[in-house]
């Protein structure tokens, strides 16, 4: 969480650092700050909110070239201006931001009350900046007091530092925490992704774990935990500074809800060739060599895996684990012979996922990052990736990376399954059935108006791939409208749950499968016998007249991806109606990169 951006060159580093700033927003917005260097000097500017404050204070700043900034999502100390950074040492001689965790943070404070060393904040991250200035004033060497540095903290940091004594240059040191070099003309910046600095360069370079850079201007040096020189060429990314704008949308959720028909339609392109896939050779046979495939992921991109073990079961009869990323990390079950790992990300750089993929590889296990970001540290650490190809999804609540994992999952499943199914058509209507569902997307504003909006708590109920639909509907209404949510199958609410079933409670159903579709009407007329207000969303080949809200047939196995996206609406149109700041939900943050 938290995201950093830092520039030094020939422009006005404050416009660049603020842009990246609102960028990163989506890593964490519950305060911000940035520090200049000017006339020699390290200014600290930081303010409790979103970056439009940030932005104020430091408006009449005269312009510098050199500085750097941070958005936090706080995880030492509450949202306040002194636990918000740049956090300064004692003798302001090191400046500094901060996105991770410092482990053994609190021995390493009490050491350094006992040197004299004071401390304004609750934070972890004070911690470094005395402990950097600790080590600067033994050595006086900037790059020894950072080899020092790393040596003696222990957890994930990115990190952005300014040397009173050497204030033309920008530090920074990564540990399991992303952070990339922007390469430019006359300018160099640090950003914790591509995004935060794609309006300045499109040209970066990778930094691994226990690395360190010092950057001026005109260079960007390496160094390994040990101060030995590194080369590493830089990259040129295909990220587009169009595709993270809002354009006429009011808000990215509502843009990236609009773009999952495309998404299939990409992905379509990207896998399918003439109906046959288009997937690596390798990749496809390390899938097709597995004798049980293992799905490690969190939130919406578990639910997402859940769609497809169900998929992969059901066409390829290959078995299909689904694991909880932060549950996985510390717990590896009992693993079959010739097990293939399946990481689901869409950012690619969730600290749970990242763990459990790091003890897989300690076992020696192949594995495969399905993620919507190219060049993210779980696609360059798995042995394989498959890209998303959704466009940069901006919103907190995910919505087109969950379409296009299922989809890409359709399509795994499929080539399994020796093709069983014509996807080109089946999933060409599924984009259909969800530009129809939007176009009616004033009938579910009404719903949720009606029957959602004012109240404290609801349920979503469903079947089989319903259920697993269930699931995620129920994490995108409580994520973004704060309504208490459940998803439940529908047969086990009657198993305690129903308890909680009031006059007016809001339940749900989601009903796209024949075989299970009674079943469900079964658990609404039970829940209905309790006075709950419930609301059907069904597909066309098993709906009822009455239906609160009927979806154009696809294929069953493929209806999860036009079921959910009646449930992202009800979602969006709930945030609304409470006026809450959708693509910024309290309390969240896009990249979770804490564990
Ligand atoms: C859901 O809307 C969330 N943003 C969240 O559950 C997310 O899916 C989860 O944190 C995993 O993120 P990832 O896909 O980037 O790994």
């Amino acid at each position: 969480m938290c995201g950093i951006v830092g520039y030094t060159g020939i422009k006005n580093a404050k416009d660049i650092i603020i842009n990246g700033l609102k960028t990163l927003e989506y890593r964490g917005y519950d305060s911000s700050g940035i520090a200049f260097v000017n006339e020699g000097k390290i200014e600290v500017y930081r303010e409790v909110g979103r970056i439009n404050a940030l932005e104020q204070l430091v408006k009449d700043v005269q312009p510098a070239h050199i500085g750097m900034g941070h958005t936090r999502w706080a995880t030492h100390g509450k949202p306040a201006k002194e636990n918000s950074h740049p956090h300064t040492s004692t003798n302001r001689l090191i400046t500094l931001v901060h996105n991770g965790v410092i482990e053994n943070y609190l021995e390493i404070k009490n050491e350094l009350l006992k040197k004299g060393y004071t401390f304004s904040s609750e934070t972890d991250t004070e911690v470094v900046a005395n402990l950097l200035e600790d080590e600067y004033k033994k050595t006086k060497d900037m790059k020894q007091a950072i080899i020092n540095m790393m040596k003696r903290v222990h957890g994930s940091y990115a990190l952005g530092i300014l040397c009173a004594d050497s204030s033309d240059t920008l530090y920074c040191a990564k540990n399991k925490t992303p952070m990339l070099a922007g390469v430019g003309e006359g300018f160099n910046m640090i950003g914790s992704d591509a995004m935060a600095m794609i309006k300045e360069t499109n040209k970066f370079i990778e930094i691994n774990d226990l690395e360190f850079l010092v950057v001026s201007d005109k260079n960007i040096e390496i160094y390994d935990q040990d101060g030995n020189a590194i080369k590493r060429d830089s990259f040129t990314s295909n990220v587009n500074a169009n595709d993270i704008s809002l354009g006429t949308y009011d808000h990215y959720m509502l843009k990236e809800i609009n773009e999952q028909p495309t998404v299939i339609r990409t992905l379509l392109k990207e896998y399918l060739d003439n109906g046959k896939t288009k997937i690596d050779s390798q990749i496809l046979s390390e899938i097709k060599n597995a004798d049980r495939l293992y799905i490690v992921a969190s939130g919406t991109s578990m639910h997402a895996g859940y769609v497809g073990k169900y998929l992969i079961e059901e066409l390829a009869s290959i078995p299909v684990e689904v694991h909880i990323g932060s549950e996985f990390g510390y717990h590896l079950p009992l693993i079959s012979k010739k097990p293939l790992f399946i990481f689901i990300t869409q950012s690619g750089e969730t600290a749970d996922s990242r763990v459990a993929l790091q003890l897989v590889k300690k076992h020696g296990y192949k594995s495969l990052t399905i993620t919507n970001v190219a060049g993210s540290t779980l696609s360059r650490e798995a042995d394989y990736t498959l890209l998303l190809h959704a466009g940069p999804e901006i919103a907190v609540a995910s919505t087109k990376a969950y379409v296009a994992q299922v989809t890409l999952l359709a399509l795994i499943a499929n080539e399994l399954a020796s093709n069983k199914l014509d996807l080109n058509l089946e999933l060409s209507k599924v984009a259909t059935s969800i530009e129809d569902i939007i176009s009616r997307k004033d009938q579910i504003r009404k719903i949720v108006t009606d029957r959602i909006v004012y109240s404290r708590n609801a349920f979503y109920i469903g079947r089989n791939l319903d259920y697993y639909v269930a699931l995620e509907a129920a994490l995108k209404l409580k994520e973004i409208s704060y309504i208490q949510t459940e998803g439940f199958a529908s047969g086990e609410l009657k198993h305690g749950t129903i308890a909680l079933i009031e006059d007016e409670t809001p339940v749900l159903a989601i009903i796209s499968q024949k075989h299970i579709a009674l079943n469900t009407r079964s658990a609404i007329q039970e829940v209905r016998a309790r006075e709950a207000m419930t609301t059907i969303i069904s597909m066309e080949h098993v709906a009822n007249d009455d239906d609160n809200f009927i979806v154009s047939d696809t294929h069953e196995l493929l209806a999860p991806l036009a079921m959910v996206v009646v449930t992202q609406l009800i979602a969006y149109y709930a945030a609304l109606a409470k006026g809450y700041d959708i693509d910024k939900p309290r309390n969240l943050a896009k990249s979770v990169t804490v564990e």
